[in-house]
């Protein structure tokens, strides 16, 4: 039922993982895809894969958040008004302990997780940037709801992007924008894989996560999905909210 067709969805962190995945699956749905991350030859890897007759890329480092709004409007002058954004860029610094916690930590991932993504959501919904009924996703994280260790920035950096789009999505609805997060556990890319190493864990035998993630490793087409259907027509009575795409991990905690 899903049809995208020449919607031009612009998705922010798709040179690899669960970006790359929505590139992929929105386009199948017919979307004209606009891709941004900083890595040029992984970009254009991803794009050379699509088979929609449009579909762009463009390097950027969201960090930079005052270029943010030329970013933006080069875009929209380029390829036209968006229908869709995906934020799904984001960093984690691994396992850093509070003792070994700083300022400058904090602000990095918070720079690249949760500043770049309210200032992409404040220039996309400026006026002329956007067709009517345009919807946003973000990709949040179960961290920002269960607390572990060692994970205070990376898991703040998420809570706050969910409660902006609770605040967000609000806001914006008189101007018939939609805003929701999804919230994935662990989910099989190069941060899942690093994870395990800094962990000490070999992938089959991570029993600790199985038990509670219990349908299993969720594979970035599994988000990718859900962000595909939150993009659409179909979810237009959804806003403000954040989906758990966990594999049950959020109801076995
Ligand atoms: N994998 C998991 O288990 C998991 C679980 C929950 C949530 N998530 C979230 O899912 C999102 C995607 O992660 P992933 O697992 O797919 O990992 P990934 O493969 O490392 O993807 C991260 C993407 O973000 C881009 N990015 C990072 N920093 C950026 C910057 N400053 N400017 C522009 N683009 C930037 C990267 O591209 P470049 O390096 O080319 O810039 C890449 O395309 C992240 O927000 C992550 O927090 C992941």
């Amino acid at each position: 039922m899903i049809d995208l067709s020449g919607k031009n969805i612009l998705i922010i962190g798709a040179s690899s993982g669960i970006g790359e995945e929505v590139a992929y699956t929105t386009s199948i749905q017919g979307a004209n895809v606009i891709l941004v991350a900083r890595r040029k030859e992984k970009l254009h890897n991803v794009i050379e894969k699509i088979n929609s007759h449009k579909k762009a890329c463009y390097v950027f480092d969201v960090s930079d958040i005052d270029g943010i709004n030329s970013m933006i409007k080069t875009i929209v002058s380029e390829q036209g008004k968006l229908d869709g954004m995906v934020y799904t860029a984001g960093i984690s610094d691994g396992d850093v302990p509070l003792k070994y916690l700083n300022n400058k930590r904090l602000l990095d991932t918070f720079t690249t997780n949760y500043f770049g993504f309210v200032e992409c959501v404040r220039q996309v919904t400026m006026k002329n940037m956007y067709n009517d009924g345009l919807r946003i996703v973000a990709v949040s994280s179960n961290a920002a709801r269960f607390g572990d260790k060692a994970h205070i920035a990376y898991s703040a950096s998420k809570a706050a992007m969910d409660a902006s789009v609770r605040c967000m999505a609000k806001e914006l609805s008189n101007k018939h924008v939609y805003l929701n997060s999804v919230a994935p556990s662990m989910v099989k890319t190069q941060m899942y894989i690093d994870y395990l190493k800094m962990n000490g864990y070999e992938e089959e035998s991570d029993s600790s996560l199985s038990n509670r993630q219990y349908l299993g490793i969720i594979e970035p087409k599994d988000v990718a999905y859900a962000i595909t259907f939150l993009l659409s027509e179909e979810a237009r009575m959804i806003t403000g909210v954040t989906m758990p795409v966990d594999g049950g991990f959020s109801t076995s905690c």
